[in-house]
């Protein structure tokens, strides 16, 4: 099956392409069911976009899930696990759907990420965390299990004591050598003259006598000085740390403020990648599978990529996908179309007029090679921006030139692009000093390319007025050449 894919597109159209049982992992992080606008960053600096969460009602937003999860079920080996992240709007409907698609006795941990310690909320009880869902798909899941640092308290607390080997193994703590319940082989055995059945209810040894010998002998039996029940010694420098429990309160939400600034794209809903590492490397094992079908910027596929995993990853947005595609090019050192592929970005007119403004801005900006425009909230009419080759950096530090020749682009999603669209272009140009600038529409009006002619006459000014058609046909000549 082919992995290192990135599919464009709604997940219930794109899952189809897989076949059954095909997947060990599987991710996902929907958009949640909030009633508050989402300002997303795409991209890196300040651009500002605010979208609708599409979702008016908890029912509608588990109807839009619901056939989502059936087909990612479907793909899921019997070995394999579903993680599906979410937060208080929705997890209750959440929770009973994935019962109802994957079974009550699937369920495995409700996982609370504790993202954030501060939240203002003068109403209630601040939320500060997220919820993840972990489900099986059969009886027996993948699972390794994940370990962190004891806490310094918890050492100071409990390991106490100390004996002859202190200097190499550090202090030690007693724990029991006995598990409740009887047993009828070799840790049923009664040893040194205590015989387990009789602890308590019954008990046995969590070792053979044979075993509790050696450990005697190596000096890992505390024997209590006036009898009694022997001992297992826990060494502090052996600890190999705390199982992680259900509670994930150590991996810190991004932000600029946080340890790993750097990992943070500008995206809000970019999760960290220790949070993916944590969750791959308990469910899966390396050259598995794993399937995140709204990866936004793609955390879990860089994860899965690094921790030596095959990865498919789906989304709806063209701008997210070419995220994940620059992701993995300069923090995975991957060649695009050689190490991994994009698939089924939107490539026809057709699709073109269909897709929201400003992925329409983004597709036509990246395939003239610019750079997306910064700020976006009073963009002043420029969407994007052309660095020529020859353009060499600039000593006077405007907000976000860096060189000194640069040309603007503007893009209107429009049929047809008239003579008021080019005369405010005019204007940008004229106000920014430029001798050159882009106009990108689906076509112009007869008046926009007089307009465009005399402005040059006018004023010595270039303007390249492009059409999609023409974007199209370059991007295709330049695949053939
Ligand atoms: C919350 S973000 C995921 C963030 C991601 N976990 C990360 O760390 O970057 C949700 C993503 O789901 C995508 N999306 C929304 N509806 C979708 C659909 N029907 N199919 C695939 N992707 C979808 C959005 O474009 C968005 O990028």
């Amino acid at each position: 099956m082919d992995t290192q894919i990135i599919y464009c597109g709604d997940c219930l159209q794109q899952l189809p392409k897989l076949p059954d049982a095909c997947v060990d992992l599987v991710y996902i992080d929907p958009p949640f069911n909030s009633n508050r606008n989402y300002e997303v960053f795409w991209g890196e600096g300040k651009e500002k976009r605010a979208f609708e969460d599409r979702h008016a009602s908890t029912a509608a937003y588990i109807d839009f899930m619901r056939p989502r999860c059936v087909e990612l079920a479907r793909v899921l080996k019997p070995t394999g696990s579903f993680y599906y992240h979410c937060d208080w709007h929705a997890s209750h409907y959440v929770k009973v759907m994935l019962d109802q698609i994957f079974g009550e006795n699937s369920f495995q941990n409700e996982i609370v990420w504790k993202r954030t310690t501060a939240h203002a909320d003068t109403h209630g009880f601040g939320h500060v965390h997220d919820i993840v869902f972990r489900y099986s798909n059969g009886k027996a899941p993948t699972f390794n299990v994940q370990l962190k640092p004891y806490s310094e308290d918890y050492i100071r607390n409990y390991f106490v004591f100390s004996d002859e080997h202190v200097a190499t193994r550090g202090k030690y703590r007693v724990n029991d050598i006995t598990g409740s319940g009887l047993r009828n082989g070799e840790t049923g055995k009664i040893w040194r003259g205590i015989d387990p059945a009789k602890i308590g209810k019954g008990r046995h040894w969590m070792r053979t006598p044979d075993e509790l010998e050696e450990m005697a002998a190596d000096g890992r039996i505390h024997f209590p000085p006036k009898g009694g029940t022997p001992g297992w010694k826990r060494y502090e420098n052996e600890l190999k740390g705390q199982p992680i429990d259900s509670i994930w309160d150590d991996i810190p939400a991004l932000t600029s403020f946080s340890k790993t600034p750097k990992e943070a794209l500008g995206y809000p809903t970019q999760k960290p990648l220790a949070l993916l590492d944590r969750i791959i490397q308990a469910s899966s094992n390396p050259g598995d599978i794993v399937l995140d079908a709204f990866c936004g910027c793609g955390t879990a596929i860089v994860s899965a990529q690094n921790l030596k995993r095959k990865w498919i990853g789906i989304d709806i947005s063209p701008t997210a996908c070419r995220v994940v595609a620059k992701r993995l090019v300069k923090d995975c050192k991957l060649v695009e179309g050689k190490d991994f592929v994009v698939r089924d970005l939107p490539r026809s007119e057709d699709q073109l007029r269909k897709i929201p403004p400003f992925e329409f801005e983004n597709w036509a900006v990246i395939a003239l090679g610019g750079i997306k425009n910064k700020v976006q909230v009073g963009d002043m009419g420029i969407d994007g921006r052309i660095y020529p080759a020859h353009s060499t950096p600039t000593t006077k530090a405007d907000h976000l030139g860096f060189m000194d020749v640069w040309y603007p682009i503007q893009v209107k999603q429009k049929d047809k692009a008239g003579r008021p669209d080019i005369d405010s272009f005019e204007a940008v140009m004229m106000r920014e000093n430029r001798s050159k600038g882009f106009f990108v529409s689906f076509a112009f009006s007869r008046d926009a390319l007089t307009e465009i002619d005399a402005f040059f006459r006018r004023e010595g000014r270039v303007i390249i007025p492009l059409t999609v058609r023409d974007i199209l046909d370059e991007e295709l000549a330049a695949k053939l050449a």
